[in-house]
């Protein structure tokens, strides 16, 4: 499987987007479109980026009963995307249920990863609040296993785990890795941070990038050397 460059399009106007995707005029970037900017433009978003010749990597994080999910799934794999994702916490049950809505009649269906544990969410967190008694990186590594066994594709997880998701679940099993950061750049409200060079050589399939590139003077410049440093 190729490797690729994902950039997350956090705008919240329609408008905003397309000024930044109207700079690509080479090679279109795979987009990645959250919550924000779907809840603002709805589905029609989705399908204007998609007509432009982008991939699109929609992550809304589904998680609720299995049957709702699989529904949900049916409309957004109508949407034509590339990839999708929910909550690994959904349990196996709801996965298994979402991969079924989301292949369509002729057998083809969008990359379905999943969430595990939220980077916002602390160990000390998930043990007062969720009473969850593990570390947090035997959580994810659960997490992780039960979404390879409900056969889903892969899951998102920091370039920091990229490797031990890789070991436990298989070298096919997709790690979509956001925390990138260029190593001259500046790191923002992100943490466990990584370069695309060094995200390459841990084994990332995908890296989302946002600001790196967004914020950048010359975004497209600044997402030719994601490109330049973690694909070629
Ligand atoms: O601007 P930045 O490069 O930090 O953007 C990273 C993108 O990846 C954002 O859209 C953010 O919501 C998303 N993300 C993340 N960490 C996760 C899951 C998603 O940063 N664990």
């Amino acid at each position: 499987m190729g490797k690729d460059v994902i950039v997350a399009c956090d705008f919240s106007k329609r408008a905003e987007v397309f000024d930044f995707l109207d700079c690509f005029t080479g090679r279109k970037p795979f987009v990645k479109i959250g919550m924000e900017l779907f809840y603002a433009e709805g589905p029609s978003i989705v399908k204007e980026i998609k007509e432009r010749g982008h991939k699109i990597f929609l992550d809304l994080k589904l998680h609720d009963i299995p049957n709702t999910v699989k529904k949900a799934m049916a409309i957004l794999s109508s949407l034509d995307v590339d990839m999708c994702n929910l909550h690994a916490a959904g349990t196996k049950a709801m996965m298994e249920e979402a991969l079924v809505g989301l292949t369509r009649k002729d057998g083809t269906r969008p990359i379905l990863i999943a969430v595990t544990q939220l980077t916002s969410t602390s160990e000390e967190r998930m043990k007062e609040e969720l009473l969850i008694d593990k570390p947090i990186d035997k959580v994810v590594a659960h997490y992780a296993k039960n979404a390879a066994e409900a056969g889903l594709d892969g899951v998102v997880c920091s370039p920091l785990e990229a490797a031990s998701v890789k070991l436990i679940c298989g070298s096919g099993f997709i790690t979509v890795t956001p925390g990138i950061r260029f190593a001259d750049g500046e790191i923002g409200d992100q943490v466990r941070i990584m370069t695309p060079e060094k995200a390459k050589k841990t084994g990332s399939d995908y890296i989302v990038v946002g600001r790196p590139i967004t914020q950048a003077k010359d975004p497209v410049a600044a997402y030719e050397r994601c490109v330049r440093e973690f694909v070629d």
